[in-house]
């Protein structure tokens, strides 16, 4: 099969990837109300058809801390990419740069975030609190010393969702030789990955927090290792105050992952955050939130001139990209978009993946008559 929309990389991961995995991107928490709200909301969001104006020339491209994007889209950070495609960070992220859109690294990726600025170019860093102070002071000092441009902060975990389907694959909860047999028996039934990532790819570490891994003596054997790690060590104290904390050791743009209300996004201004991204973690946490694009017109109404805004969550063609910038996006992440594609076919796939997003965008802008997204707005809806 070759595919045609983003969606279609959903089809090729499910088949080459072991079930524990697949399930692990494409499932929400509880009973994934809000995942399926991302993508319904966008859907039922109706462009304005309008015609006869030139639109033979067309500016893609948008500004954004200190950066220009040769359009509005960015690889969101996704957990262990490089159990999907061998050392799958550093593959994204050269796909992401040559179509010159951010790539931001996951605390808990594959591969370290040296890893990924040695092999592409130093990403975006995503970060998440752990208890752990002293590892914290160092990873950032580490993610700055590479030249990581922005520190995308994400506050929507102080502990993780159920992920029913996580249950049910075995890939949280299953211990004991039962555990490994059926983990065994998922690899060897998906040889293209296990010759590629098994037998290939290793070590399977979370990179950047390895040494954190290591001290606790978790030597991450095994994927539940990881996740016990990441239920240990995640801080679940953390306020506002502690922003404070993460800028006397990171003075570049941090970025706020994961605010979904008003009264938080305030906050974020006041504290001096340089962005938010409007995102319920693709449904993965909190079930019967509202979907992302429903809590982004808000959100941008209310502190839109203060700071950059960007959402992610239910985000499959470029025509999405186009309803929320209209709605006030400077830009969009896609999350399971790469990591299907990554798991369908590695780099090569993301590019095509973003390729796909590119061409979906421009005709969407074309047949709305936005020749610029700089001025994309409400103009380019049908609201009635
Ligand atoms: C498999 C997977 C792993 C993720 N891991 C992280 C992570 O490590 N850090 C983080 O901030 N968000 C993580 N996210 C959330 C994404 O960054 C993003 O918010 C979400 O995927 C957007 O929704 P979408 O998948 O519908 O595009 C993860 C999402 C998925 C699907």
């Amino acid at each position: 099969m070759r595919a045609a929309s983003v969606s279609d990389y959903r089809e090729l991961a499910r088949r080459r990837l072991p079930k524990i995995f697949f399930e692990y991107i494409d499932g929400g928490s509880y009973a994934e109300e809000t995942l399926r709200r991302n993508v319904s909301d966008l859907q039922a969001i109706a462009l304005r058809q309008r015609v006869l104006r030139d639109m033979s020339s067309l500016d893609m491209s948008v500004e954004t801390l200190g950066q220009t994007l040769s359009m509005p889209v960015g690889l969101a950070p996704v957990g262990m990419a490089g159990m999907y495609a061998r050392r799958g960070e550093v593959q994204a992220s050269r796909a992401a740069t040559a179509a010159g859109v951010p790539f931001c690294l996951s605390t808990v990726g594959v591969c370290s975030v040296e890893e990924v600025a040695k092999g592409s170019v130093a990403p975006w860093f995503q970060l998440y609190m752990l208890k752990d102070r002293g590892y914290m002071k160092d990873l950032l000092r580490r993610a700055k010393d590479l030249g990581c441009p922005v520190l995308v902060f994400t506050v929507d975990l102080p502990t993780p969702g159920a992920r029913y389907r996580d249950v049910r694959s075995g890939f949280t909860g299953s211990s004991g030789i039962t555990g490994a047999l059926n983990q065994a028996w998922d690899g060897i039934t998906h040889p293209a990955w296990m010759w590629d990532v098994w037998a290939h790819g290793r070590p399977h570490s979370l990179g950047s927090v390895a040494g954190a891994l290591a001290q606790q003596g978790t030597q991450g054997r095994r994927v539940t290792d990881f996740l016990s790690w990441i239920a240990r060590n995640f801080d679940r104290s953390v306020t506002w105050k502690d922003l404070d904390w993460v800028r006397q050791h990171w003075d570049g743009p941090i970025v706020l992952k994961g605010v979904l209300d008003v009264e938080d996004a305030r906050e974020a201004v006041r504290c001096g955050a340089a962005g938010l991204v409007v995102s319920n973690h693709g449904g993965r946490q909190l079930d019967g939130v509202r979907s992302s694009i429903s809590a982004l017109p808000r959100i941008a109404e209310a502190v839109g001139g203060d700071l950059e805004i960007y959402m992610d969550g239910g985000v499959r063609s470029g025509l999405d990209v186009l309803k929320a910038l209209s709605l006030g996006a400077k830009a969009c992440f896609v999350g399971r978009p790469w990591a299907w594609a990554l798991g369908a076919g590695g780099e090569t796939a993301v590019a095509q993946m973003l390729a796909t997003l590119r061409s979906e965008l421009a005709v969407a802008m074309i047949l709305t008559g936005c020749t610029d997204l700089n001025a994309a707005g409400r103009e380019l809806l049908d609201l009635d």
